[in-house]
């Protein structure tokens, strides 16, 4: 079969190369992959790629022959999928616990934008818990996390401020529910009850500046790649109480969480932003403008296995 290998060249990250195909555990299934979609953070693994890594953790396509061990789908199920690595190939072994079966409503390539956007942005929506009337600034809402989560976030009766590097960047989050768009954290009109930050740099300490008194600010990544820094003494000229929380979506199986987020986008519920759809064979080019953060939501990939 053929996989996607990293290069260790930024220009051309991955290439397609020959590969066996993937042995399943007994607790796996084989999927053959019919798309998938890459995440800003796996172009940052491809820089100085660990040797052996093989890249791709969210994947849709069907299953081609079930886990031994009698968990899961059975073959013949079309599914999505979140595995640890290894995605970006045309068979992929996937843990049954991370799979959910897809109904026809929906699609290959909007099921292989969901699994760890989604995922994340619904853990998140259980971390700030009760939503109803509440107020939220969140930075970085351009990518998959933000879309997910602002749509996700408006529907519960949340009034969500959203944090973009361009009005073009934040119009389809105005479309999901964004009650405001601006385009730099010191524009958001606070207080906020929960702040929602992964972008790093001083943007952590602006955010927490706009949070409310016990208010809650979760610190969830630093897409700029600048670590967060906080000063212990601002603070204290800041909102008094505030809880500052870390968030790390991994933990629990993704089954479930994936089978919720298929039913929210077959219910007309949730609405995948898909910035970039490509044939495979243009995945270099694709992840560079994914870091380059020229594509909005997600970019899918397709195989053409499923055509
Ligand atoms: N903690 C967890 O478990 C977990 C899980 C998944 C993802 N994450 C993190 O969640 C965040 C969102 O992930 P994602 O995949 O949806 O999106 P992403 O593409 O990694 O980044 C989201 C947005 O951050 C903004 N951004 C990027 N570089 C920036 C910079 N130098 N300065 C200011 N803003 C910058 C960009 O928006 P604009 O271009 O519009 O400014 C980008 O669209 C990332 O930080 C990611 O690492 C965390």
């Amino acid at each position: 079969m053929r996989r996607l290998i990293p290069t260790g060249d930024p220009a051309r990250p991955v290439e397609p190369a020959d590969a066996p195909q993937p042995v399943p555990e007994s607790g796996e299934a084989l999927v053959k992959v019919e798309a998938f979609s890459p995440n800003r953070g796996e172009t940052f693994l491809l820089e100085r790629p660990r040797p052996g890594f093989l890249p791709g953790k969210d994947v849709s396509g069907l299953v081609v022959r079930a886990a031994a061990d009698g968990s899961g789908p059975g073959a013949g199920t079309r599914v999505v999928g979140h595995l640890p690595h290894s995605g970006w190939a045309e068979y992929a072994a996937v843990p049954t616990g991370a799979l959910a079966p897809l109904p026809d409503s929906v699609g290959n390539v909007q099921a292989a934008a969901l699994p760890l956007a989604g995922i994340t942005a619904l853990r998140l929506l259980r971390t700030t818990g009760a939503l109803a009337g509440r107020r939220i600034l969140l930075t970085g809402a351009s990518g998959g996390v933000g879309h997910y989560f602002t749509e996700l976030a408006a529907a519960a009766g949340a009034e969500v401020t959203a944090v973009t590097a361009t009005p073009e960047r934040g119009t389809r989050l105005t479309e999901l529910g964004a009650a405001a768009v601006v385009h730099e954290v010191e524009q958001a009109e606070g207080p906020f009850d929960v702040v929602l930050e992964s972008t790093g740099g001083s943007r952590l300490a602006a955010a927490t500046a706009k949070a409310r008194p016990g208010g809650l600010v979760v610190w969830f990544g630093q897409a700029s790649r600048t670590p967060a820094t906080l000063d212990f003494f601002e603070l204290l000229s800041g909102p008094e109480r505030v809880t500052i929380q870390h968030f790390h979506y991994a933990g629990e199986p993704y089954g479930a969480d994936l089978a919720t987020l298929v039913r929210l986008v077959s219910d007309g519920r949730l609405h995948p932003e898909i910035g970039r759809v490509a044939d495979w064979a243009e995945t270099a080019n694709v992840l560079t403008d994914l870091r380059e953060r020229r594509i909005r939501g997600n970019a899918v990939l397709t195989t053409g296995a499923g055509r």
